[in-house]
């Protein structure tokens, strides 16, 4: 068979948005870790769609790491960026995030395409996709295409149609 495209992901959110849930349930089940832990500093993980085979950067997202994303926009071929759709407090941390990330030069530079899970769905408190779109300034991006689903981590819910909308913007 065809050996598939490989790309490079980076997948970037505030501590405890979601991020290492997430690529944990894209990985295949007998690759999945049954405890997750807070992400020190990055890990390098990796997981397939059908056509592609992904290496996902899977950064910290605490306070004193997040200067480490900025390191592998170069390379990257696709954005991942994870929200805690319950978390409405700290929505405004995530969008100045979201703002210094867009402004970089490896960013500026690349109609490099930027995935949004809008994660924790099934909390109560959640916001919807397009709530959160709204509150993150979405609409403001005009010069790389961007998606945003909604999803739970946990079930694995709505991830899949998020991998395809990537896959479909590299193949
Ligand atoms: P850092 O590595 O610190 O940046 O955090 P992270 O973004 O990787 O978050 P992580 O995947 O470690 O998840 C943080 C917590 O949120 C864990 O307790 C997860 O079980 C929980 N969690 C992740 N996704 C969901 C979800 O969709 N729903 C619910 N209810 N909990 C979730
Ligand atoms: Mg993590």
């Amino acid at each position: 068979g065809m050996k598939k495209k490989e790309v490079n992901v980076i997948c970037v959110g505030l501590d405890n948005s979601g991020k290492t849930t997430i690529i944990n349930q894209l990985k295949p089940q007998n690759a999945q870790q049954s405890d997750i832990v807070p992400t020190i500093g990055f890990t390098v993980e990796k997981f397939a769609s059908a056509s592609l085979s992904f290496t996902v950067f899977d950064m910290s997202g605490q306070g004193r790491y997040r200067n480490l994303w900025e390191h592998y926009y170069k390379d990257a071929q696709a954005i991942i960026f994870v929200i805690d759709s319950s978390d409405k407090l700290r929505m405004v941390v995530a969008k100045d995030e979201l703002e210094q990330l867009l402004n970089n030069q490896d960013i500026l530079s690349k109609r490099i395409p930027i995935l949004f899970y809008a994660n924790k769905m099934d909390m109560k408190e959640s916001l919807s996709a397009v709530k959160v779109s709204q509150m993150m300034g979405l609409e403001t991006i005009k010069d790389k295409p961007w998606h945003i689903c909604a999803s739970n981590a946990i079930t694995g819910e709505g991830l899949p149609e998020g991998v395809e909308w990537v896959t479909d913007q590299i193949r």
